[in-house]
């Protein structure tokens, strides 16, 4: 009998190895296959084409003897999947992650083939006409980035890889190189073509040891392939701002992973000076599939308004079916949680969701008819960052939340600029004092930091405090992490405003 088990992080961590030690001792030849991202069945078991999940050891021989009770049926036939327009994901589930032979069975390398028969400009055309806009929260058009490193005068360019996926949340771009490293090293070769670069880094964070290996590996076996272009992985010691580009670059450079400021735009002035391509792991694995058979316009015919495509979603937090969810852009917050996800995984009603990672808005239950694109979440204060999307039942404390993202971005500040460094820690004490009430003695003990004498301040003064405060760090910080810490805040204060009172369990 021939079984497939992913080998992905999370399968592997649910006890994904010891199954697949457990089916071999029956006798049974096992397939380690990338992840279908449906994360509450993991580990799920496949044999010819149906599924069972979560496995332990326990029910392997119910499962072989057809008894078990954890059937799913056909897995592509699951609500789940079925439902789902799988471009980025399309070997999900269905390949050996570094299986060169998998990868050229379902479409592998056509994408770089053709990219170096039509030539750079019109690799760059396609990708501009597919409308792929970066994934990494930004939104800004890739081809137009692409044309400016390729009009950039040098015979040195880069195409460097940001792999630095620290949203919570997210892990979309980790299963992209678990699952499918290939995809990820055919778009990097396509832009390398596409902007006349070499050389490739993939940035990739110190807590995905399994991805750095599955990328090692695939680096090795496919070297010949997307020769003369060369890419090897580089490990970032795991800050959360070197997800931001410029503080990658300083990082690779082996500096302090400190933010630059920006003009000069990468593109222009990037790794070592020289122009460089930046993109986030899902942007550059969807170029395989727009360069391959005409993939542009089948591509820029999905999604909404400015926001072509699909966009690999991932369910996180307190969620029933939590997972990755490739879908067109256009869906709504309330299909994504109630229909698709399930609705909590306590059973309790949704209090809150936040999307786009740490820095992202808190959206509540009566905004579930927001539509997943870019200028919709800008519309309504909020982002949709890298897709990721956290789920809070009603025990959620959103004032803590709200403190938490002020602390948050006080550990994890690369300290360059005041508002972000400094004022994420007056956020914190502003946050800790409204929610301790005016007569505790927490207040004598904080710092004076307004020109009004504290004793006249009352809860109304914070909450202007706190406004004008968050009002400075969007307008003046040098990058997002300062300046985006406000969205989390602002908007648990305005839909939760009775999480921010007195409350005496709240000062830790
Ligand atoms: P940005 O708007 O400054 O730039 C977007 C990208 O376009 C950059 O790569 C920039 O270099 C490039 N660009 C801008 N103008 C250009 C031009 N004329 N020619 C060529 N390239 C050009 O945004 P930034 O600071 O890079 O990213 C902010 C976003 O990061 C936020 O929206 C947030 O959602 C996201 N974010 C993502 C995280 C993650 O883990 N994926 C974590 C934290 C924030
Ligand atoms: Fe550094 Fe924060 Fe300023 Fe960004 S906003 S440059 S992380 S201090």
């Amino acid at each position: 009998t021939l079984v497939r088990i992913s080998d992905d992080a999370l399968a592997r961590a649910c006890g994904a190895d010891a199954l697949a030690a457990a089916f071999e001792q029956h006798g049974c030849t096992v397939h380690r296959v990338s992840s279908w991202g449906m994360q509450w069945l993991e580990p799920l078991v496949e044999i010819d084409g149906k599924g069972f999940g979560p496995a332990t050891l326990d029910d392997v021989a119910a499962i072989l003897d057809g008894t078990s009770d954890l059937a799913i049926g056909v897995i592509e036939d699951h609500p789940f999947i079925a439902k789902q327009q799988r471009l980025t994901f399309a070997r999900a589930g269905k390949t050996r992650p570094t299986s060169l032979e998998d990868y050229a069975a379902t479409g592998g390398w056509n994408g770089l083939k053709r990219a170096r028969e039509i030539g750079p400009e019109q690799i760059v055309e396609e990708v501009l006409h597919s409308g792929l806009r970066g994934r990494g929260g930004a939104g800004f058009p890739a081809g137009i980035k692409w044309r400016t490193v390729a009009a950039a005068p040098g015979s040195q360019k880069y195409i460097v890889a940001n792999a630095d996926e620290g949203d919570s949340a997210t892990f979309a771009d980790r299963m992209v190189m678990e699952g499918d490293p290939y995809a990820l090293i055919e778009g990097m070769a396509i832009a390398g073509q596409a902007v006349g670069a070499d050389q490739g880094y993939v940035y990739l964070r110190s807590e995905y040891p399994d991805a750095i290996a599955k990328m090692n590996r695939a680096l090795e076996l496919c070297a010949d392939i997307i020769a003369p272009f060369q890419c090897e992985v580089r490990v970032g010691a795991g800050a959360y701002v070197c997800g931001e580009e410029t503080s990658l670059l300083n990082s690779l450079e082996g500096k302090r992973g400190e933010v630059r400021a920006k003009p000069p735009l990468p593109a222009l002035e990037g790794l070592f000076g020289k122009p460089t391509v930046v993109n986030n792991i899902l942007t550059l694995a969807a170029v395989p599939h727009i360069l391959g058979q005409g993939g542009a316009n089948d591509y820029e015919a999905l999604g909404m308004g400015r926001s072509k495509g699909t966009m690999p979603i991932q369910l996180a937090g307190n969620i029933k079916h939590g997972g990755l969810y490739e879908t067109a852009f256009g869906i709504t917050l309330g299909e994504l949680v109630n229909d698709i996800g399930g609705g909590t995984q306590s059973g309790r009603p949704v209090k809150a969701v936040q999307v786009g990672g740490p820095l992202g808005a808190y959206l509540h239950p009566d905004q579930f008819d927001i539509k997943f694109d870019y200028e919709e979440y800008t519309a309504s204060e909020a982002l949709i960052g890298h897709g990721g999307i956290t789920v809070f039942d009603d025990s959620a404390d959103m004032g803590g939340m709200a403190r938490f993202a002020m602390e948050f971005c006080a550990a994890e500040s690369c300290g360059k600029c005041t508002p972000c460094r400094i004022g994420s820690v007056r956020g914190v004490e502003i946050i800790d004092r409204m929610r301790a009430g005016r007569k505790r003695d927490t207040l004598e003990r904080q710092p004076q930091m307004h020109n009004t004498p504290k004793q006249d301040r009352s809860a109304e003064d914070e909450v202007t405090l706190l406004a004008d405060l968050c009002d400075v760090m969007k307008s003046s910080s040098l990058c997002a992490l300062g300046g985006f810490t406000p969205y989390p805040v602002l908007s648990a204060m305005r839909h939760w405003p009775e999480d921010f009172s007195d409350n005496p369990d709240s000062v830790r």
